[in-house]
């Protein structure tokens, strides 16, 4: 028998899983739904699978949900409960109208419904925030159960959550995370993609990207910062531009999706022509709809004259070129068109699940050869990146810069034979981290902060905007030269940032800091909290695309030479040392933006509420988070970073990191020559 649920949000939170079968809740129209996926499982593990579900519900409906499990796992490659999707609106609520014993539950409850949101999340009814299959959890039971603990839990319980299970709630102290979180973490032989196919199919994996399955995704804003603050540092280092930032120059990529759709309102704010390519037109017509790319065409004829055009008048603007990219680069190629920049975000971190589609072929025609044919698929998509690298290369040569955009592009490029290699096997482009954001940001400390307003209220948001700009402003005066450019970027940003309209979901902001802007910050934060200005707690976070979070040989780490790009010891410390500092809640995962098995990444949650145990918290944790990552990039014989850490050792005397000789070129050489060994 099923039950029609009634009452209150409260009371469905506090049901948890119910006892008797809730009917399926209806779909709402324009729902975005993920793409349906094949079933990997020999039957035996299909089997297995389905058992493993059914532990979620009670036994006395096995019978009838079992076929129902069954038929998803056939039909989308998982099952994620869909019966039990709740019938509530799914969107961040005030943080008191949470039911909850501890405030720093009814934050997370907060958090994880904003990552739900259907405007904020990409598939929100298969529980995927952003990139295709950053899950939150893996089946709505596993989301009502978490609710559940989340509402009964106290500041002596932590929650364990091993890949969006709940394993339940166990006893431990008021400052110890309220929730650990990890994704995906197997054991390393067992990390292919093949491995995370068969492993989410048995419902004993997640892919939670980085802030997905952290809960700490606010919606476009950040990848738009983060866009910018990229872009802006591109042209300074690339063109030498000056406070015209991008004006008269062209930037052409691809991808209006998720995080990639990001790129036409970034360009127009640093100034750019863009020309950004997308084969899926619904995509296409949401981000024209919501103003995000102003100009959509076509017809390459037409785009050409028209960014011509626009790029001598100066004006800024991002057009949609609605078609494959491997068109639009051979064009472009074959006009020699004075490309400025180039990048690329097609979700290549998924390259044969429908990440990228091939050339030759509309949208829908590659959809249904990925169903039909995978393996011809997969040999299209190949053949078109080596096209596409073929052009990058013929406009490169003719001054282009182009940079990998920590989507796998170049790996998987090389995976597919194309151009993309030096002779010394090294790739021929740097990737947005190795060039622009590991040495002008994250070697300084500077990365993606965050915070979320829990009352919900646009003043308190706008309350910290003030300060926190009042504070960059300060720190500005009296910064080394090498840091302030990045800080008056950010004091421009905030400042802007309410007439940039770019809240979705809960009142959230972010901004790139250092490791004293970020603690000032938070501080201040606290203080307002305290005296009233701001009317509710505060919850402190960051994209784990940081200085210290995050180990990724193709992207946040590509900048560590010294053959540590390969280990994942810091994004482990980071997460291990945030926890018994002061965070609310942690997170470490496999996978996450490059692919599964390329990176191990981590973060943190905080909720500050005026209190001196807050304010405790901060001092205690805020600088770890920022500082442990300097020092291994120091320690990496990273020049910014070893000046960094050396302010930072200087600004707390408690601070002692074990720095680097450097050894002369010459002298190794010679040493290992007179051993009869190759010259390095
Ligand atoms: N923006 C950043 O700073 C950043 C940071 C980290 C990672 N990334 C990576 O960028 C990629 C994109 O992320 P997303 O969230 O936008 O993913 P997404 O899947 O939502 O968007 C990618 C878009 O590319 C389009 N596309 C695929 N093949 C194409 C082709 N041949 N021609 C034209 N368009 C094509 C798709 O239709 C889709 O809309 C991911 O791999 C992500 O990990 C971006």
């Amino acid at each position: 028998m099923s039950t029609k649920i009634a009452g209150s949000f409260a009371a469905q939170v506090a049901e948890g899983i119910p006892a008797e079968l809730p009917e399926a809740p209806p779909d709402a129209p324009g729902v975005n739904r993920a793409p349906r996926r094949r079933n990997v499982l020999s039957a035996a593990e299909s089997a297995l699978a389905l058992k493993n579900a059914l532990r979620y519900v009670p036994a006395k409906h096995h019978a009838r949900v079992a076929p129902e499990l069954a038929a998803e796992l056939e039909n989308d490659g998982r099952i994620v409960m869909r019966r039990y999707r709740p019938h509530y609106d799914m969107h961040a609520r005030p943080i008191d109208q949470y039911p909850a014993k501890s405030r720093q539950a009814a934050a997370i409850m907060l958090m994880i419904q904003n990552n739900l949101d259907p405007a904020v999340a990409q598939h929100p009814y298969e529980l995927v925030t952003y990139g295709g299959n950053g899950a939150v959890f893996q089946n709505w039971a596993q989301y009502r159960l978490t609710m559940r603990y989340l509402a009964e839990m106290t500041d002596e319980q932590t929650l364990v959550l091993y890949s969006g299970h709940p394993l339940g709630l166990f006893p431990s102290h008021g400052d110890a995370p309220r929730v650990v979180v990890t994704n995906g973490m197997v054991i390393p032989n067992h990390s292919t993609p093949a491995d995370y196919e068969r492993l989410s199919a048995l419902g004993v994996t997640s892919y939670g990207q980085m802030t997905a399955g952290s809960f700490m995704y606010i919606g476009p804003q950040g990848i738009v910062h983060g866009t910018v603050i990229t872009l802006l540092n591109a042209g300074r280092k690339y063109l030498g531009t000056g406070p015209e930032a991008l004006a008269g120059r062209l930037f052409v990529t691809s991808g209006l999706g998720g995080m990639s759709g990001a790129q036409a309102k970034a360009a127009v704010i640093a100034g750019a022509v863009a020309i950004v390519a997308e084969v899926n037109p619904k995509a296409v017509k949401t981000r024209f709809e919501q103003g995000w790319v102003m100009e959509v065409e076509s017809d390459l004829d037409k785009l050409l004259l028209r960014a011509e055009a626009a790029r001598r008048a100066k004006e800024a603007v991002s057009i949609a070129y609605q078609g494959n990219v491997v068109d639009l680069w051979e064009r472009l190629a074959k006009e020699g068109v004075a490309v400025d920049l180039g990048s690329d975000q097609t979700s290549l971190h998924n390259p044969f699940g429908g990440g990228y589609y091939p050339a030759g072929m509309s949208f829908a025609d590659g959809e249904r050869l990925l169903r039909d044919d995978p393996g011809a698929f997969a040999a299209a998509v190949k053949d078109s990146l080596r096209r596409q690298v073929d052009a990058i290369n013929a406009l490169s040569a003719r001054g282009m810069r182009f940079w990998d955009y920590g989507n796998a592009f170049l790996l998987e490029a090389s995976r597919a034979g194309a151009r993309v290699k030096r002779d010394d096997g090294s790739f021929a482009y740097p990737s947005y981290v190795e060039d622009i954001m590991g040495p002008m940001c994250f070697d300084f400390g500077f990365g993606p902060f965050r915070w979320v307003c829990t009352s919900g209220s646009g003043e308190d948001l706008e309350v910290t905007d003030a300060i926190a700009g009042q504070i960059l402003e300060e720190m500005a005066a009296s910064a080394p030269e090498d840091v302030k450019r990045q800080i008056l970027d950010n004091a421009r940003w905030i400042r802007a940032a309410a007439g940039n309209r770019l809240v979705v979901g809960s009142q959230a902001r972010i901004l790139y800091a250092d490791a004293s802007g970020r603690e000032r910050i938070a501080l201040a934060f606290n203080a307002a909290i305290a005296d009233g200005r701001i009317r509710g707690p505060v919850v402190l976070g960051r994209d784990h695309h940081d200085v210290s979070g995050t180990d990724s040989p193709y992207r946040e780490t590509a900048n560590v030479r010294d053959g540590s790009n390969l280990t994942a010891d810091m994004a482990v410390h980071n997460v291990i040392g945030d926890a018994f500092r002061g965070a609310t809640w942690v997170s470490l995962h496999n996978g996450g933006g490059v692919g599964w098995g390329e990176v191990i990444n981590g973060g943190f949650g905080m909720v500050i509420d005026g209190s001196e145990a807050a304010g405790r918290r901060i001092r205690s944790m805020i600088t770890w988070d920022v500082n442990n990552g300097i020092a291994r990039r120091a320690w990496a014989r990273n020049e910014g970073a070893e000046q960094a850490i050396r302010r930072a050792m200087e600004a707390d005397p408690r601070l002692s990191v074990t720095l680097p000789e450097h050894a002369d070129d010459r002298l190794v050489h010679d040493a290992l020559n007179k051993k009869g060994t190759r010259p390095v």
